[in-house]
């Protein structure tokens, strides 16, 4: 059996011993907050400025980072995660900051436990790249199903010009037969091309596509991305903007 195997579950997605195992290793890590802030979530803000602090939720929260930010903001949010470990260390923050949020353990893979339409916006960073594209898809249509109509959905994943980066900084690297990769101790990803992309959000109104990259200290490429916001239609042209 190879070394990640265990990591990985039959639907073959690594599962929440690997990502409590990565969450408790990241503790110990230097992370430069304020730069994956302005990366990953800053750049989401002005759509979510159209849902008039809607309740917003973020799939794959890790450990809440994004959510309190926007809670600090004034926005009412929840976050999901599959990690325990992640969960635990959200709602420590929060607590710590007397920030109100929510925080639930989940694999977002099964049916998210949410109500239809309770969202305004739905924010995903750097998540629904972990799993494969028929189970990414039936993540976006559990999406489009908690959401408002007019609601977004704004998220960022993996390019395929990420692959050369993460094979440098994540090895050993297995290609896995079903269009995946494994990394390390057993991180499965996909790399989105732009067709990709386009395809998750078929139904959706797409707003904005663009390649973006997240650089180190000394300028050099860390990680090469897809920013993607979508709206869920609004049910009739009389609507107002946002939810
Ligand atoms: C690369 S981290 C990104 C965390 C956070 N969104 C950020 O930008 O800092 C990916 C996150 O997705 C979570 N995750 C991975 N697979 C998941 C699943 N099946 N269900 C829910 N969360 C998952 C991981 O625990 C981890 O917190």
């Amino acid at each position: 059996m190879a070394e990640h195997e265990g990591a990985i579950t039959p639907a073959g997605y690594s599962g929440a011993e690997y990502w409590n195992d990565y969450h408790q290793l990241a503790r110990g890590r230097r992370l430069n907050r304020m730069a994956k802030l302005q990366v990953w979530l800053h750049s989401l803000v002005p759509f979510l400025e159209k849902v008039e602090k809607a309740h917003v939720l973020d799939l794959g929260c890790g450990g809440g980072h994004d959510a309190l930010e926007l809670a600090r903001h004034g926005y009412s949010v929840s976050g999901c995660d599959i990690s325990g470990v992640a969960i635990r260390e959200a709602r420590a923050l929060a607590a710590e900051r007397r920030l109100l949020a929510s925080f639930v353990e989940h694999d977002i893979a099964e049916p998210l436990p949410y109500p239809d339409g309770l969202f305004g916006a739905v924010i995903s960073n750097l998540t629904l790249h972990m799993f494969t594209a028929d189970i990414a898809q039936r993540v976006v249509a559990e999406v489009w199903r908690c959401l408002l109509p007019g609601g977004f959905f704004a998220f960022h994943v993996n390019s395929t010009a990420d692959l050369p980066y993460r094979r440098k900084l994540q090895p050993p690297v297995t290609q896995l037969d079903n269009g995946m990769y494994c990394f390390g101790r057993g991180q499965t990803m996909r790399f989105f091309s732009e067709q990709d992309c386009r395809q998750l959000v078929v139904d959706w109104k797409l707003l904005l596509l663009e390649p973006v990259q997240m650089l180190r200290e000394d300028g050099a490429v860390q990680k090469c991305a897809w920013r993607c916001v979508a709206q869920k239609p609004k049910l009739s042209a009389s609507e107002p903007d946002g939810a």
